[in-house]
């Protein structure tokens, strides 16, 4: 990562810096704005005056808004960024995912910059370094002309806590597992395919003490997977299965299964999706991107839990090769699946991959998934569906919220099962009506869960991939979601098994 990031006790008012952050507050009735927490040597060097000077500035200290006040000398940075908080909870100190978004705001906002201190740490010093490192991220890898200003060089994170470089140090593994994801998810189509997908991971793996395992498509054909062959066949780059096997040290506290789709580029494949936006199926893997980070950032940090990840990766395309509407596929396992729809492919790869890994007996198993844009239509772009079985549905999605990346549980209906029934197969891809979208596919899925096991779903279709303009810390593109939701349910699993 590019931007380093420190700590220091010091005072903001005197600290040697390029510029320094502080943090706004909404203010009430003739006070539009008011300095948060952690400003006070600032506004002291400003003999008190600094709240006064930005509401001049227009300062609302609402969510994502930024001014720059020159500091002509009151305070040793010559430039001060305030940005807003916005409305704080009914406790009146804002919550660690408004000092992570405002965090990631400031940092967008020093691009450029080369040496900057934040006061933000004094709030929450680990939402802060996090904030700051998700908003500083830039993928650049594909940029020959040097436009745009490099990230933010450093930035030291003021801090009174004891521990302060323990908190930083995890703090920065976590949002480097969500940049690997977004690097991954950046990355385009004609580079990242399921062969080259596979080595990023086998890389990502390396000296952390993770078992890899890939399997390509000859061992694909030997091992019975039909619905990740099925569903790659029509591409001339082969699909590959990839697992990883975190073991947890010398004591873990239990066995989580991750399971991503790594769908490298959607196409529809015969049932061709219209043209308009069809380049950010590109995004197609971010569950399978999610997966990957995840459990190299258990390996790293020695998480007590044994994880396994088991991705399926594919590139779906129409072609003479092509699966078609009216194939019968053999799943992984022996079940048999009639493709009514080739777009609907993300589940048929998904369900062998969920046989798989449900035949290490794990303790929980979680797949996550951009899979329908039923999900979008019911829940927007940045609130995950979480489906699966109803009390680890609902942990998981209380993790998706306290760890700010939001997700709300949904449903699966037992009727919905009987719309799946095929002509000639177990079931089909696809039902003949659309109602429902994201909780058809959901039911799919539980379809291929080992009988108990506690499982949840977590459909990405609209978190995973930012087309609009960047917000809080996250930029357009890949988003990492839900890398933090997933590690979230981890820790949880390591102290309450
Ligand atoms: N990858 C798409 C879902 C998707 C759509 C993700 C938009 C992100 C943005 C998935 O493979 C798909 O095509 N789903 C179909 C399912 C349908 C054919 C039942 C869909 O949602 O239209
Ligand atoms: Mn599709
Ligand atoms: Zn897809």
């Amino acid at each position: 990562m590019s931007t380093d990031l420190h700590v220091a006790g010091e005072s903001p008012a005197t600290v040697e810096a390029d510029a320094v952050v502080l943090g706004l507050l909404p203010g009430a009735g003739d006070d539009p704005a008011r300095l948060a927490p952690g400003g006070e040597e600032l506004d002291a060097a400003f003999d008190g005056e600094l709240a006064a000077l930005l509401r001049v500035a227009g300062a609302t200290g609402k969510a994502d808004q930024v001014l720059k006040l020159p500091t002509r000398g009151a305070v040793t940075a010559p430039l001060l960024v305030a940005v807003g908080l916005g409305k704080p909870g009914p406790d009146g100190s804002p919550s660690a995912e408004q000092v992570r978004r405002a965090s990631g705001a400031a940092a967008r906002a020093l691009a450029g910059t080369a040496r900057a201190a934040s006061t933000l740490g004094r709030l929450d010093l680990a939402a802060a370094a996090e904030g700051t490192l998700l908003g500083a991220y830039a993928f650049t890898a594909y940029r020959t002309n040097g436009n745009g200003k490099p990230p933010v060089g450093s930035v030291t994170l003021l801090t009174q806590e004891s521990d302060a470089a323990g908190t930083v140090h995890t703090a920065t593994a976590v949002a480097e597992a969500v940049c690997a994801a977004r690097d991954l998810v950046n990355t385009p189509p004609n580079d990242l395919f399921p062969a080259s997908f596979a080595d990023r991971a086998v890389a990502l793996a390396e000296g952390t003490g993770i078992e890899v395992e890939v399997l390509d498509d000859a061992a694909l054909a030997e091992g019975g997977y039909g619905g990740v062959l099925g569903v790659g066949q029509g591409s001339s780059r082969k699909p590959r299965l990839v697992r990883l096997r975190w073991s947890g040290g010398s004591n873990p506290r239990a066995t989580v299964a991750l399971v991503g789709k790594g769908i490298t580029f959607d196409t529809g494949g015969i049932s061709i999706k219209p043209a308009a936006n069809m380049d950010h199926m590109t995004s197609d893997m971010s569950g399978a991107a999610a997966v990957i980070a995840t459990t190299v950032l258990a390996a790293r940090l020695e998480l007590p839990v044994t994880v396994t990840a088991t991705v399926p990766m594919a590139e779906n395309m129409p072609s003479d090769t092509a699966y078609r509407p009216g194939d019968v596929l053999r799943m992984y396992g022996g079940r048999t699946v009639e493709v009514l729809n080739t777009d609907a492919e993300g589940r048929l790869i998904l369900a062998d991959a969920i046989v798989r890994a449900g035949e290490d007996e794990p303790d929980y198993l979680i797949e996550t998934s951009t899979l329908t844009g039923a999900q979008m239509v019911a829940l927007g772009l940045r609130t995950a569906g979480i489906m699966g079985s109803d009390e680890f549905r609902d942990r998981v999605a209380a993790h998706a919220r306290t760890c700010g990346e939001d997700g709300w549980a949904m449903p699966l209906p037992e009727h919905v099962r009987a719309d799946l029934d095929s002509r000639v197969a177990d079931l089909a891809n696809v039902t003949g009506a659309r109602w429902g979208g994201m909780l058809v596919a959901g039911v799919f899925l539980r379809e291929f869960v080992r009988e108990g096991l506690p499982w949840a779903h977590i459909d990405i279709a609209g978190p995973a991939f930012n087309p609009g303009s960047p917000h809080g810390y996250t930029g357009k593109g890949g988003t990492g979601v839900p890398v933090r939701t997933l590690w979230s349910v981890l820790q949880d699993v390591a102290a309450n098994g």
